[in-house]
């Protein structure tokens, strides 16, 4: 790999077009055995099979045994699929259970958070979108699906496609950021990567994007909030990434908490069936969120746990993930008349026509074996292929007097910090099977690249007030030509349920930071965070600044690679950095308003107290060399709505090493009949240049680039001017502009 690629989302989706489409086709084999299964099935199996639960052990002494209730439940077939059972040894023995003991020996479906990575743990998926290499990702999650179908799983939670556009969200950290067209690259990568060519492979696993829909657009960032968003809003920004999905053929989906203008994920038909099943033809199932059926009555839109089960299953949701709503009032609603047979049928039948897609009733046990563990986990390659894609996705977001890379002949290197020696939050806050023990902290990664040359004191805790390690910290300052410091959030602070109110950095660790500014010596601050983060005062004062997120199992050595050259950054931000929380929500595809902020003029949109332009912008991220952009060349200036329009811009390496950029291409279209955003992402290219190497880049707009929802939310083209805007980020660019024609 490492070629330049370009992006072109409609061409990479189609290929994989098929995948599970073609299995659906009414009247063929596979509905055939479904019908005759179906009808062999009683209600109260029926229901079993949209029964989602947590595995219980039997007790915390024997923790890898099914508890008696559970074993009951899987006998009597009440329950048709099982989560966080993880190992071969241990879904063989419930699988066992399912298979020859329950009356039609269904086997049972075993899904995980398998969410960047499985005991091989990747970097976060914000940092995975650093990398803007869609296949490197699909390649990351092929190695989750290999090693966690080798453990027995089928089926994982993932891929996290919201769109996130408020870093207050600790879920940020899970998903591709701010922009539904690098989103969607990614949503439909990660698909691929765990699904396979073929969803049957024993090494595949069932995709379930999620969180349908608009999840990332709680109000306030605070996880689980009310989102009130316009259709078009939804339409252009949340649901791309979903759409893409389900075109890269993803089997299953997995709705969301929130409510959307009134109307939970969970209860909405529009959603879960309008747009899902009527408009992109989805034919898999979908599954609850954690409790989210029975959470329909907190919500306030069914009075009873009952209610809420009819009004989830009639909505769309086939299976009910931890609640009990279906599972407790499932056979009622059936017997009072309430539920049809045909709705509950519908749903059995989705959830089984994945099962025999995966091949379970030919090999329950997909041949998961404790030798194919210890075979394909953590092996060397997957290691490798982790450093590598860890290091493609650090972004260097300043670089002062050429600090970095650390110089040859560089002495006494101190490296401070809480986060340095923490192999554990490296991991991220979703981390699977992946285990602190195998993971390569910062300071061990330089410790193998600088050995004896490397002095560490840790300085302060992530959080709390103590100084009293500051002291070492200046005292190792003072002793080393460079300093190191690795500062940022614990793993703990993003993720579910970790939604913060303040986005600098936690406890003392700025006040650590100037303490060691007083040896007078440069300083890096190495990040490690889930979230954009609001530093301008780490950037005034630190000397260099590297992003490197949560880089999971090989993130040290990954870090050690970018600091001291062997690899040169290539990162770039999928999300904008503000200069405060109060500028929030800020992202580069905004609309202009009446009154776009002009600094010498009061009366238009802008703080009088902050700045309203990013601290660091979208698609931002510096390289150890230069690049300049020139020559922006449109191939013709004026085209009509279905024609194709070439543009094509020249990147020049213009300074003294190797080094890979990625060339982004935006447009705008300036007047609509409705109002468009300043900027849109509509394609990338990753370039590899050699120092003093000149690279003519060319895209080429499509009409479905051009395109945009009209009043009557139909796609079209247009008449009228665009800008077309091509640069290294979402701020500097080279503009030109064309005209489409009214015919
Ligand atoms: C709740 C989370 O929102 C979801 O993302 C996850 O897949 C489920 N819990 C299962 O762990």
């Amino acid at each position: 790999m490492r070629h330049p690629h370009k992006v072109l989302l409609l061409l990479l989706v189609s290929a994989h077009l098929a995948v599970f489409a073609r299995e659906d086709k009414p009247g063929t084999a596979l509905d055939l055995r479904i019908d005759s299964l179906l009808s062999r099935m009683t209600i109260e199996e029926k229901v079993g099979q949209l029964v989602l639960m947590t595995f219980r052990s039997k007790s915390a002494v024997d923790s890898t045994a099914l508890s008696p209730a559970l074993e009951a439940e899987v006998q009597a077939g009440k329950i048709g699929s099982l989560l966080n059972a993880v190992g071969a040894d241990l879904t063989h023995r419930i699988q066992r259970v399912a298979v020859e003991d329950s009356r039609l020996g269904i086997p049972l479906l075993f899904g995980f958070d398998v969410i960047h990575g499985f005991r091989t743990v990747f970097p976060i998926p914000l940092a995975e979108a650093s990398t803007w290499e869609p296949d490197l990702v699909r390649q990351s999650a092929r190695v989750a699906a290999v090693e966690a179908a080798a453990s027995g799983l089928h089926w994982t939670f993932a891929p996290m496609v919201d769109i996130a556009r408020d870093p207050r969200w600790g879920r940020i950290a899970e998903g591709s950021g701010e922009d539904p067209f690098l989103g969607s690259l990614m949503a439909a990568s990660r698909v691929m990567g765990f699904q396979g060519e073929d969803v049957g492979d024993q090494t595949s696993l069932v995709a379930c994007p999620k969180h349908f829909a608009a999840y990332g657009g709680a109000e306030g960032g605070r996880d689980y909030n009310t989102v009130d968003i316009s259709e078009r809003t939804l339409r252009e920004v949340y649901l791309p990434p979903f759409e893409a999905a389900v075109k890269a053929g993803a089997a299953t989906i997995m709705c969301s908490f929130n409510e959307i203008g009134g109307v939970p994920s969970t209860a909405n038909s529009h959603l879960l069936t309008d747009i899902l099943r009527g408009e992109w033809g989805f034919q898999g199932f979908v599954v609850s969120d954690w409790g989210s059926v029975a959470e329909l009555q907190e919500h306030g839109i069914a009075a009873t746990h009952e209610d809420a089960a009819l009004l989830a299953l009639t909505a769309g949701v086939d299976m009910d993930m931890e609640g009990n709503a279906y599972h407790d009032y499932c056979m009622e609603l059936v017997q009072s008349g309430k539920l049809s047979v045909e709705v509950l049928d519908k749903a059995v039948r989705r959830v089984l026509r994945v099962k025999f897609m995966l091949g379970l009733f030919e090999n329950p046990y997909r041949s998961a074996s404790s030798d194919r563990e210890q075979k394909t986990i953590l092996s060397p390659s997957h290691r490798q292929l982790a450093r590598d894609v860890a290091r493609r996705s650090l972004v260097l977001l300043k670089n002062d007097a050429g600090l970095l890379p650390v110089r040859e002949g560089t002495g006494l290197i101190a490296v401070v910090g809480p986060l340095a020696d923490d192999s554990e939050s490296i991991l991220g806050p979703w981390h699977a099977a992946g285990r602190a023990q195998d993971a390569i902290s910062v300071l061990r990664g330089l410790r193998a690249r600088a050995g004896k040359r490397i002095l560490y004191a840790k300085g302060c805790e992530i959080d709390g007030n103590s100084t009293g390690g500051f002291a070492e910290a200046l005292d190792a300052a003072r002793k080393a030509d460079v300093v190191i410091a690795v500062l940022g959030e614990a793993s703990s602070m993003s993720g579910e349920a970790a939604s913060r109110a303040t986005l600098g950095l936690p406890g003392v660790q700025e006040q650590l930071l100037d303490e060691i500014l007083k040896a007078k010596k440069p300083v890096a601050v190495v990040l490690m965070n889930g979230r954009p983060l609001a530093i301008p005062g780490i950037h005034e004062r630190a000397t260099a600044v590297l992003e490197t997120w949560f880089a999971g199992v090989e993130g040290g050595n990954a870090v050690a690679d970018v600091l001291f050259g062997d690899v040169n950054p290539s990162g770039k931000l999928p999300a904008t950095f503000p200069y405060s929380v109060g500028q929030i929500p800020l992202y580069y595809n905004h609309k202009n308003t009446g009154r776009p902020p002009v600094d010498s003029v009061k009366w238009n949109s802008k703080y009088i107290d902050s700045p309203s332009i990013p601290l660091y912008p979208f698609g931002y991220g510096l390289s150890y060399t230069r690049f300049v952009y020139r020559s922006l060349t449109l191939e013709k200036l004026r085209i009509s709505p279905g024609e194709h329009l070439k543009v094509s811009v020249e990147v020049l390496n213009a300074g003294d090493r190797q080094g890979e950029e990625v060339v982004q291409l935006y447009i705008r279209d300036l007047a609509g009949s409705v109002t468009r955003p300043v900027k849109e992402l509509r394609g990338f290219v990753k370039i590899s240049l050699r120092p003093g190497e000149a690279r003519t880049v060319n895209f080429i707009l499509t009409p479905a680039s051009l395109s945009m929802l009209n009043p009557a939310m139909k796609r079209v083209v247009e008449p009228g001017a665009f800008l077309v805007q091509v640069g290294g980020n979402s701020r500097d660019v080279l503009t030109g502009r064309f005209e489409v024609s009214g015919d």
